[in-house]
């Protein structure tokens, strides 16, 4: 594991910026792994930023994100597409058809696990897939439990996942309590991992998950176990 330790989020955002735009550049037909969330906005604000500047080429990387809320139309702004949208894709010159989030819409949630998990099979696996982490130790949709869902599936969030993620929401919105999202082995097959972490509010959590017992009650501390891990954060003195 290599930690990149950093003094504030525009530390983080440009850290995490540079490593994907290093990236692109070793292979123009890279495969990402893209989350979602407040800690990841600075970092695709730079990475729009180089590639107006030419010096990031979107065209021919392809995306999965890790998960999607279920019930949520991809015009609906509280997507993960949506946010994708808004946040990366409409200002990078990626291709849209080669962007896959969940959908989250779908009828049927089985079917619609195994069509993603085909699909990131099918692209060649992924090659630097970025993470958050909740405050709980969770990342993509993989809530701390007994045990670890292994592959994409239809999760139930947590009320603490619920009432963080409830400050994007307006009053009036009702917050889905369900998501898809990548399973463990889906992240940890990823050959490159990052993980990006700020604030001191989840301070103590990022200590146990590095340096504590890998368990299941910390989905992030699975993460040890990754053969390519860089964590970026400002987080740890
Ligand atoms: C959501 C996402 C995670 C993300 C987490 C933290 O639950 N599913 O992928 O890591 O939020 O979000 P934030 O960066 O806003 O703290």
């Amino acid at each position: 594991m290599e930690i990149i330790k950093v003094k504030n989020y525009e530390e983080m955002s440009r850290a995490v910026a540079d490593l994907f735009i290093a990236q692109i550049k070793q292979n123009p037909k890279a495969v990402l792994g893209l989350a979602t969330g407040s800690t990841q906005e600075g970092a695709y604000d730079l990475i729009a930023e180089a590639c107006k500047n030419n010096e990031a080429d979107f065209s021919g990387v392809t995306t999965f994100n890790l998960d999607e809320y279920y019930g949520l139309t991809p015009e609906n702004p509280q997507s993960y597409r949506y946010y994708m949208n808004k946040n990366l894709f409409d200002r990078v010159n990626i291709d849209k058809s080669k962007t896959n989030i969940p959908d989250g819409t779908a009828v049927n949630p089985e079917s619609e696990c195994e069509r993603y998990e085909a699909l990131i099979e099918s692209a060649g696996g992924i090659d630097l897939q970025l993470l958050g982490m909740g405050h709980n130790g969770h990342i993509a949709f993989i809530e701390p439990g007994e045990e670890l869902p292994v592959k994409t599936h239809h999760a139930y969030l947590t009320e603490q996942t619920i009432k963080a993620n409830s400050r994007f929401f307006t009053k009036d919105e009702k917050i889905p309590e369900s998501a898809f999202s990548m399973g463990v082995k889906t992240i940890m097959d990823a050959r490159k991992v990052i993980l990006a972490v700020n604030g001191n509010a989840k301070a103590n959590i990022l200590k146990k998950a590095l340096f504590g017992p890998v368990t299941t009650r910390i989905p992030a501390s699975l993460l040890q176990l990754h053969h390519y891990l860089v964590v970026v954060t400002d987080c740890l003195d």
